[in-house]
C-alpha cells in the first residue's frame, strides 16, 4: 500500500560548516527516504539549517558579519555538502525565511488561543552551545556543559513561558507508546525525565535581535528552539507559499519520524510534541536518537574543534566508501568512533573485495563462455541454495531496515555476497568448464551468482546509491526503475538484456597514516 512518508533530519545550527557528525544524521536520513521510496511511499524528506539565537548572533559578530549574511554563507555550505553527499531531500527549510516566520506567528497564536502562555521571570545557568537551560548543582561555582565543555552564562531576565506541565499526562500516554521513542534506550531516558514532573518553559528571550519577533511582545524574541521546531512544520506544508495551518495544508503532518542526535531527545519528544498539542495539531509518529560520533572517544564538535571534515573525507575514500562506513559499521542508536585504519579495511574487504570482485570475476566468466552475455537458466536443474539464501538474506534486510538498523540490514547483504563468492568457490566452474558436457551445469551456477549480484545491487542502493547504479549497470539493468515490490523476486536476470564489460566497480582505499 502507498503510504505518505515524512522524514526529517535535524535543522542545523549554521554557526559553523558542517562536520562528520551533521552528514551522519543526514546520511542515515538519506537511506531511510531511499528505502521507502523503493517499499513504495510517498515521502518527503526534509533537512535544513536553523538560523537564529545567540550562538549565531555570537558567531556572526566575531566575523564582523551581519547574520543574515553569514546563515546564508554556511547554508550554501551545507547545500554544497549534501549535493555532494548524494542526499536525495525534497525540501530545505531554512527559518530566516519570511514564509517561516509567518507560519511561526500562526502557530504562536494557536499556542496563545489555548491559554499556554504566560509572562514570567526565568533565572539559571544557560549554555549558549545547546541555546538551553541546565539543571545545575547549586554548589558547583562555575558550572560548565558537559558537551560543549564550556562555562555556563548566568541569566536571570523576563520570559514568556508556555505552559508544558499542563501536557503532563499526554504526554506520559505518548512516550509509553510502542515505536513513538527509539531506540529503547533513549525511551527509557525520556520516561525517566518525565515521571519526575514536566516544568513550564520559556518561549522568549529579551535582548536577542536575531529572532522572530513575538507579536504583541516588541522587546521579546522566539527563543529559538521554538521558532526551529516549527520548521519542520513549515517545510512540510502543501502550499509552501501561503504558510497556514489548515487540514490542507498539513498533509504530509505528521512527520513519520524525526531522526536526531541523542542530546537534542528532550526537545523532540517532550516539548515539541506538547507544543503541537497546544495548537491542535498532532504529535510526530516516531523520533529516533542516535548516538555520538566519538574521534578519541570524545564526541565530534564544532565547538569542540576536533571534527573530521568530511569533504577532506569525501576526497580521501569517495562518497560511496563514507556512507557504507558509517551506516555499516556503527550500530545506529549507539555511539560510535571513527577510526581511520578501520575505515579503510571495512570499505576495502566489503566493496571492493566481498562485492566488487564477486561482480567483476562473475562477469567475466558469463561473457567468456556465454557468448558475451548471461547464461540462461535451465529449469529442469534443481535451483542453486543461493535462491534459498536469497530469500532468507532479504527477509532480515527488511526486518532490520524497518526498525533502523543499518548495521544489520548491511550484514544481510554482506552474507549473501559471502554465500555467493563461497558457492563460486566449491563449485569451481571454471574448473568444469574444461568438460564441455558440464556447459548446462556451469549455465546455471553463473546465472546464479549474477542474480545473487543483481539482488545485492537493489539491497544496496538505499546506502550506497551511487555503487549499486555502477553494480546495476554492468548488469544492464537501470537503477531508476528498480523497487522492493518488482526487484526482489528471484529469476528477472534476463539473459536477452546482456552484458557490459566487467569495470571494477570500487577502487580499493590505501591507508595513509597521517589522516587519522
Ligand atoms: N539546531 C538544533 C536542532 C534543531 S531541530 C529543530 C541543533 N543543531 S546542531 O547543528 O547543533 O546539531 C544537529 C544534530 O547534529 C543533532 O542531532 C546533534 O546530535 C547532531 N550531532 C552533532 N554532533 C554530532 C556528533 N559528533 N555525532 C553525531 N551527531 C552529532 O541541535
Amino acid at each position: 500500500m502507498n503510504m505518505k512518508y515524512t522524514i526529517t533530519t535535524p535543522l542545523y545550527y549554521v554557526n559553523d560548516k558542517p562536520h562528520l557528525g551533521s552528514s551522519y544524521t543526514t546520511i542515515a536520513c538519506d537511506a531511510i527516504a531511499r528505502f521507502q521510496r523503493l517499499s513504495g511511499n510517498t515521502v518527503l524528506f526534509l533537512t535544513g539549517v536553523d538560523e537564529h539565537g545567540q550562538k549565531i548572533e555570537r558567531t556572526a559578530e566575531s566575523k564582523n558579519l551581519q547574520p543574515q549574511l553569514h546563515c546564508d554563507e554556511i547554508t550554501e555550505k551545507y547545500k554544497y555538502l549534501w549535493d555532494k553527499l548524494n542526499i536525495s531531500y525534497d525540501r530545505f527549510v531554512r527559518t530566516t525565511s519570511p514564509e517561516h516566520k509567518k507560519l511561526v506567528h500562526d502557530f504562536y497564536s494557536k499556542v496563545l488561543a489555548s491559554d499556554d502562555v504566560y509572562m514570567g521571570r526565568q533565572s539559571g545557568w544557560y549554555c549558549v552551545g545547546c541555546e538551553e537551560y541546565k539543571d545545575v548543582d547549586s554548589n558547583e561555582e562555575d558550572p560548565m556543559c558537559s558537551i560543549h565543555k564550556k562555562n555556563l552564562e548566568w541569566r536571570d531576565e523576563e520570559n514568556l513561558f508556555f505552559r508544558l506541565s499542563k501536557y503532563q499526562k499526554k504526554i506520559e500516554e505518548l512516550i509509553h507508546l510502542d515505536g513513538f521513542i527509539a531506540p529503547k534506550s533513549r525511551k527509557n531516558e525520556i520516561i525517566n525525565f518525565v515521571s519526575k514532573g514536566l516544568k513550564d518553559f520559556s518561549i522568549s528571550r529579551v535582548n536577542l535581535k536575531w529572532g522572530i519577533n513575538v507579536p504583541g511582545n516588541d522587546e521579546h524574541t522566539f527563543y529559538v528552539w521554538f521558532d526551529a521546531l516549527l520548521g519542520y512544520v513549515s517545510g512540510s506544508l502543501v502550499n509552501q507559499q501561503a504558510p497556514e495551518i489548515t487540514d490542507v495544508s498539513l498533509a504530509n503532518w505528521p512527520a513519520s519520524i524525526h531522526v536526531i542526535g541523542k542530546d537534542i531527545l528532550r526537545f523532540h519528544a517532550v516539548y515539541w510534541p506538547a507544543m503541537l498539542l497546544s495548537a491542535g495539531m498532532e504529535p510526530p509518529l516516531s523520533v529516533f536518537g542516535h548516538g555520538f560520533l566519538t574521534r578519541e572517544g570524545q564526541k565530534m564538535g564544532k565547538s569542540l574543534g576536533n571534527v573530521l571534515d568530511p569533504i577532506e573525507l569525501l576526497e580521501y575514500g569517495g562518497l560511496d566508501a563514507m556512507r557504507w562506513f558509517l551506516l555499516r559499521d556503527i550500530e545506529f542508536g549507539e555511539d560510535g568512533d571513527f577510526q581511520m585504519r578501520r575505515f579503510v579495511d571495512i570499505v576495502n574487504s566489503d566493496l571492493s573485495n566481498t562485492i566488487g570482485n564477486l561482480l567483476n570475476r562473475t562477469i567475466t566468466m558469463s561473457k567468456k563462455w556465454f557468448k558475451d552475455s548471461i547464461p540462461v537458466e535451465n529449469p529442469s536443474f534443481t535451483k542453486s541454495h543461493l535462491n534459498e539464501i536469497s530469500n532468507i538474506k532479504i527477509n532480515q534486510y527488511m526486518q532490520s531496515f524497518k526498525h533502523n538498523n543499518f548495521k544489520d540490514a548491511a550484514n544481510s547483504i554482506i552474507d549473501l555476497a559471502n554465500s555467493a563468492n563461497l558457492y563460486l568457490n566449491e563449485r569451481a566452474p571454471w574448473k568444469l568448464i574444461k568438460d564441455i558436457s558440464n556447459k548446462e551445469i556451469v549455465a546455471n551456477d553463473i546465472y546464479s551468482v549474477l542474480e545473487s549480484c543483481r539482488l545485492i545491487g537493489v539491497l544496496l542502493y538505499p546506502f550506497v546509491p551511487d555503487l549499486s547504479t555502477r553494480i546495476l549497470d554492468q548488469l544492464n539493468i537501470d537503477s531508476s526503475s528498480i523497487s522492493f515490490k518488482k526487484s526482489l523476486e528471484w529469476g528477472l536476470l534476463d539473459p536477452l538484456n546482456g552484458l557490459k564489460d566487467a569495470k571494477p566497480v570500487m577502487n580499493k582505499i590505501e591507508y595513509i597514516n597521517s589522516s587519522s
